[in-house]
């Protein structure tokens, strides 16, 4: 690694799943790259690569949710962060629900997030999508932090 990569992997963040529904399709991948960016209104940006099958549902559903992972769901990360919904139904292997929006939230999350996407930022390969927050839950389990380790 090179001392960019080196500084950059001292970040801390959480382990999340970024969902949207475009029809009656869903699909969601692992991320890591989500933040809040603003207090009021409540809004969050999720870094979602161009060339990701969920992209393109989040730009033509509207809407994304976000999932915060809680201790012990590695494996959910694991999964949402290799296979791709091009040739995968991953949801169809995780109990989840739909709230306002109609993206999927993953049962046994630390947290979750429903947004109405409100604007999309080109950054580089990426695509910074921000979403107010329509509603939220907590279920009390701690969330999962990032350990590349856990993902190798
Ligand atoms: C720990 C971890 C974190 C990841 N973070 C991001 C991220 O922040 N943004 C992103 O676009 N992809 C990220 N990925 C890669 C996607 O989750 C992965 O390419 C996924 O298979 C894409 O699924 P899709 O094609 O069904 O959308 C991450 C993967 C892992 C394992």
């Amino acid at each position: 690694m090179n001392q960019i990569e080196d500084a950059l992997s001292t970040f801390n963040s959480g382990v999340y799943v970024v969902s949207a529904k475009r029809g009656q399709e869903i699909n969601g991948l692992t991320c890591t790259w989500v933040m809040r960016v603003s207090l009021d209104p409540v809004l969050v940006a999720v870094s979602v690569g161009k060339t990701r099958y969920t992209y393109d549902l989040i730009k033509e559903g509207g809407a994304f949710a976000v999932s915060v992972l809680a201790d012990g769901q590695e494996d959910i990360g694991r999964f949402f962060g290799s296979a791709s919904g091009r040739d995968t139904d991953k949801f169809a292997f995780y109990p989840h629900e739909a709230k306002a929006t109609g993206a999927p939230i993953l049962s046994g999350c630390a947290a979750w997030l429903d947004c109405k996407l409100l604007h999309s930022y080109d950054a580089g390969d990426h695509t910074l999508f921000v979403g107010e927050v329509v509603d939220a839950g907590v279920s009390g389990s701690p969330a999962l932090i990032f350990k590349s380790s856990d993902f190798a």
